[in-house]
């Protein structure tokens, strides 16, 4: 049957691909409250759409960090992508490099950083997780400024894995054929099995816990790539993570798989977007999955959105076609949005276009 919606995909993972992988890609936290809130929050914004617009025309490129791309809507990391297909982040890097559109490679990828780069032009970033040895890190940005990766993302929210139960009850661990191909030849490469989630227990023992914002200037020290800080939530920290040099913002919850119980991303949107008063941009991931939510993130302020799920659910589906297809029905549905609100380029979506159920009256 046709797929008409990228959510469409998920059911089609489900029955294709093994459950211990299905369910580490689908789950969130502990109850999964702000699993359910990142979708569930864009149902409390409505639209105020303008009429009789000539909407002939609609531009929705932009410029993110200096790079033009076609349209605000960017793949966020999501690791181990050759558990959903044999091209993994391959394929993800062809489909978001035909789109015109940023992809950003995990950390925790099942290709490195160079092969990624092999696969032809992209804009592309790099997703960051800090190891408690400095030396892996400082090798591993290296790597990915070579390869031509033209930003860091630092993951800020993760100095312990949350608990995402059903990787526990599986005892969650890579097949036997996969590594982390970015410490491969780091020695850091291979999971353990353990008895309860294999990656929590691997996080435990590599991810630097006492990672801060002293950090964030020391990587300043070792690259001169722009960092965004990824995984903001209130407006104390995108004042922080602005003094500290942090080029960008993402408001991300980690696709609710960190603290449960923390609001929808679209929630916290704003509050960030009044903090950050303009000095970086802001953008935000969680819960898209429709051309109206990117419209709705663009409304609160954000400069771009990013998508996680969707894309690992559509490699599993139908590898680089199904990532494909989920950029350009999320890039027609935006259109459609645009249009039928009135709106010709990304810098006519205002504030006004929306109204969120936390909005006082008119
Ligand atoms: C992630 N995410 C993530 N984030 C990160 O910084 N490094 C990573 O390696 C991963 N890996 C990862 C795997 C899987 C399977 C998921 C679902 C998520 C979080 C990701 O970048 C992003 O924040 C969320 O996925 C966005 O929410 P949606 O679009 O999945 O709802």
């Amino acid at each position: 049957m046709e797929i008409t919606n990228v959510s469409e995909y998920q059911e089609i993972a489900k029955q294709k691909l093994p459950k211990m992988a299905y369910d580490y890609y689908a789950s969130g936290a502990e109850d999964q409250w702000t699993l359910h809130e990142n979708r569930f929050a864009f149902t409390k914004i409505l639209f105020r759409p303008r009429i009789l617009i000539d909407v002939s025309k609609i531009d929705m490129t932009t410029t993110v960090l200096g790079f033009k791309i076609s349209m605000p809507i960017m793949i966020a990391p999501t690791a181990f992508q050759k558990m959903a297909h044999p091209e993994g982040e391959y394929a993800t890097a062809r489909a978001a490099s035909a789109a015109g559109t940023i992809m950003t490679l995990s950390s925790w990828a099942t290709s490195s950083v160079e092969e990624v780069a092999s696969t032809g032009p992209g804009i592309r970033f790099f997703q960051l997780y800090v190891y408690k040895d400095r030396n892996v890190v400082a090798q591993l940005v290296r790597r990915a400024e070579r390869a031509g990766f033209k930003a860091i993302a630092l993951t800020v929210d993760t100095p312990k894995l949350g608990r995402r139960e059903a990787d526990i009850k599986n005892r969650f661990t890579l097949p036997p054929f996969l590594t982390l191909k970015n410490f491969e030849g780091l020695d850091l490469g291979k999971m353990d099995q353990a008895d309860d989630s294999g990656l929590a227990s691997y996080v435990a023992g590599q991810i630097d816990r006492s990672l801060s914002w002293k950090d964030v200037k020391w990587l300043q020290t070792i690259t001169t790539l722009p960092i965004l800080v990824k995984g903001v939530l209130t407006a104390e920290d995108t004042r922080i993570a602005v003094e500290a040099g942090a080029a960008g913002i993402i408001v991300s919850n980690h696709g609710a798989r960190q603290l449960d119980y923390v609001p929808a991303t679209i929630m916290a949107l704003e509050e960030v977007v009044k903090a950050a008063q303009g000095r970086v941009p802001v953008f935000l991931d969680g819960g898209v999955r429709r051309g109206t939510d990117v419209f709705k993130a663009l409304a609160l302020g954000a400069s771009g959105i990013f998508i996680g799920r969707p894309v690992v659910f559509s490699l599993a589906a139908e590898g680089e076609a199904g990532v494909r297809k989920v950029l350009s029905m999320l890039r027609d549905e935006f259109e459609l949005t645009m249009a039928l609100s009135g709106c010709r380029s990304l810098k006519e979506i205002t504030r006004d276009h929306i109204v969120t159920e936390w909005d006082s009256p008119h």
